[in-house]
């Protein structure tokens, strides 16, 4: 097979200042241990972002790719969000 590797899934975690106030840093944080300790680094990436226009949503997560948004994400939802972008 001469296809080539599918581009990493990229995860947006906004930091803007309603999402920061909503623990994304943390988010951010966890996501990136997870993807770590699973071995994921190939496949997807966390990348911080600024103020998605969703404030009232914080914290935002959004995966362009997939066409997702997670809305109100807390620091506990990380691993799940990954599993489900993964699965
Ligand atoms: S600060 Fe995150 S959507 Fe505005």
């Amino acid at each position: 097979m001469s296809e080539k590797k599918s581009k990493k899934i990229k995860i947006e975690v906004c930091t803007g200042s309603h999402c920061a106030e909503n623990k994304s840093g943390k988010i951010a944080k966890r996501m990136k241990e997870w993807i770590e300790e699973h071995g994921a680094g190939d496949t997807v990436c966390v990348k911080k972002c600024d103020c998605l226009k969703q404030c009232k949503k914080a914290a935002v997560v959004k995966v362009p790719s997939r066409d997702l948004t997670f809305e109100k994400v807390k620091p506990g939802d990380a691993a799940r969000i990954l599993k489900s972008i993964l699965s």
